[in-house]
């Protein structure tokens, strides 16, 4: 016992040192195999190294779509600054090398370049500015009309309801339901009829100024028609502002006619939300409005080649029953149509996620884009910023990959419990690094992926230069 007090210094001999491990090839086969997930297949976007097995991380919806992935939904959560935003904008970037057509909606501004994050990468893809929208306008500033005759009859009656809905803080009744539907169509003919576009100021009017021949129709008097529609017609005054009043949360962003000021076939399409406050009854608006645009205008089918099904052929694969499918376009030299893959990110996606009639919105929106090849990434923190509504729950159910960042305990339970993972995920999760993230593909964990940046990405993700001293802010920064 004395002996093993009286320790001597311990000499170089005695120090602890690590057994040299022998391995080959079978053996960590053997030692892998109990967790060894699948690997996702070599086609796609490298993502980087997945650490258990120190394999590449390949990934991509539309390649591994229908194998294991049923679609190609994803969220990505976690704490702030962990890596959320860098693995999206690499990500982005690495599908449009292979052909994809991203749309961002950027909602967090960079302060020291007085602009939304994204608005670099989005630059240095395409040389083209970010879409911005300011409330009140401005030079500079793009426009989104509700009533674009772009957007199809039904779906835009849905998006004026909605915005009124969303303006008044509770749904339409049947009545008021009913003379908004009459009021947006009066306001297409009388537009038409002065040979321009409607904009959501003619609905107001028209709310207020109802045809008897509209009221008849309905079995309603005038003044019942009115009182129907008034309190809608106030929302949209209020939104939208008039001659005397140019104080509408919506005013020079959604009461004009369209101007984006960029082509929606560019490679990159980033939309600068920044200057709308966050949270507020605009953004959601702004947002609803936006993704309908998207679905009715970006979201048209066309093929990798550029040209639309209709100038494809059509090839007959079944003599018996006439079955066919959009063959050849000789004119470009296309063999087969291949839907266009285009990729929709919405950064700080709880307005999206956290207001059910957007939710709502977005799981039509999720379901009719799926056939058009369409995969669509949520950034946000936690699920705790995002209520449990039904509608809610729809649309995150759509979430096909998840990715999670670091997160505090509570939060990482609270996120496991709801996504129904395993209960050792939430401890793990506390323990990630940044860059590294816990992925759910379909019904596969891979459970330490770490997202490797190169250098020349790495100046378009950086994000930390507000908290960062010059000479540290990136490796080759001094
Ligand atoms: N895989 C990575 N390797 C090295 N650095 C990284 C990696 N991912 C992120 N970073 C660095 O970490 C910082 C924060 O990253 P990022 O902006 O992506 O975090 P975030 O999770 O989006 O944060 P927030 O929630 O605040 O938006 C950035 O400056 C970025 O350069
Ligand atoms: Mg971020």
């Amino acid at each position: 016992m004395t002996d093993l007090l009286n320790l001597a210094p311990l000499t170089p001999m005695h120090q602890t040192v690590r057994r040299p491990l022998h391995t080959e090839t079978t053996t960590s086969q053997a030692l892998y195999l109990p967790v060894a997930p699948p690997t996702l297949g070599s086609a796609g976007a490298i993502i980087g190294r997945e650490l258990y097995s120190g394999k590449a991380f390949i990934y991509c919806p539309f390649s591994a779509f229908g194998d294991g992935l049923p679609g190609g939904n994803m969220i990505v959560m976690g704490d702030t600054g962990r890596g959320k935003s860098s693995l999206t904008k690499t990500y982005a970037a690495r599908q449009i090398r292979l052909g994809r057509k991203v749309v961002v909606l950027d909602t967090k501004e960079q302060k020291e370049r007085e602009e939304g994050e994204w608005a670099a990468l989005g630059r240095s893809l395409t040389g083209m500015a970010p879409v911005k929208f300011a409330p009140g306008g401005g030079p500079g500033a793009s426009c989104i009309n509700p009533m674009d005759p772009s957007i199809s009859g039904k779906r835009q009656a849905e998006l004026v309801r909605t915005i009124v809905e969303l303006g008044l803080g509770k749904t339409l009744d049947e009545f008021a339901g009913s003379a908004l539907r009459i009021a947006i169509r009066r306001a297409h003919h009388r537009a038409d009829s002065l040979g321009r576009t409607p904009v959501l100021a003619d609905v107001a009017a028209a709310l207020r100024a109802p045809e008897e021949s509209d009221a008849v129709a309905k079995q309603r008097t005038r003044d019942e028609l009115l009182a129907d529609g008034l309190e809608a017609s106030y929302v949209l005054d209020r939104l939208c502002g008039s001659e005397q009043d140019s104080t509408g949360d919506l005013v020079g962003m959604l009461d004009g006619p369209t101007s984006l000021g960029v082509g929606l076939d560019t490679d990159m399409v980033v939309f600068d939300l920044t200057k709308v406050p966050s949270g507020g009854v605009a953004m959601t608006i702004l947002v609803a409005v936006i993704s309908v645009f998207l679905e009715e205008v970006w979201l048209r089918p066309l093929c990798e080649c550029g040209t639309e099904p209709s100038q494809h052929e059509r090839v007959v694969v079944d003599a018996d029953s006439g079955a066919w499918e959009v063959g050849p376009n000789p004119a470009t030299s296309c063999r087969r149509y291949s839907q266009r893959k285009r990729i929709l990110i919405a950064e700080e996606a709880w307005h999206i996620l956290g207001t059910p009639q957007l939710a709502a919105l977005l799981e039509k929106f999720l379901k009719f884009a799926r056939g058009l090849g369409l995969s669509c990434i949520f950034i946000v923190h936690h699920l705790s910023d995002i209520d449990d509504s039904p509608e809610t729950q729809a649309a995150l159910k759509m979430a096909d990959t998840v990715v999670i960042y670091s997160m505090k305990k509570a939060e990482a339970e609270a996120a496991v419990a709801r996504l129904g993972l395993p209960a050792w995920t939430a401890d793990h999760i506390v323990r990630l690094r940044r860059g590294i993230a816990l992925w759910v593909v379909g019904e596969v964990i891979y459970p330490a992926v770490q997202h490797l940046l190169v250098v020349a990405e790495q100046h378009l993700c950086f994000s930390s230069g507000s908290m960062t001293d010059v000479s540290t802010s990136y490796p080759d920064a001094a």
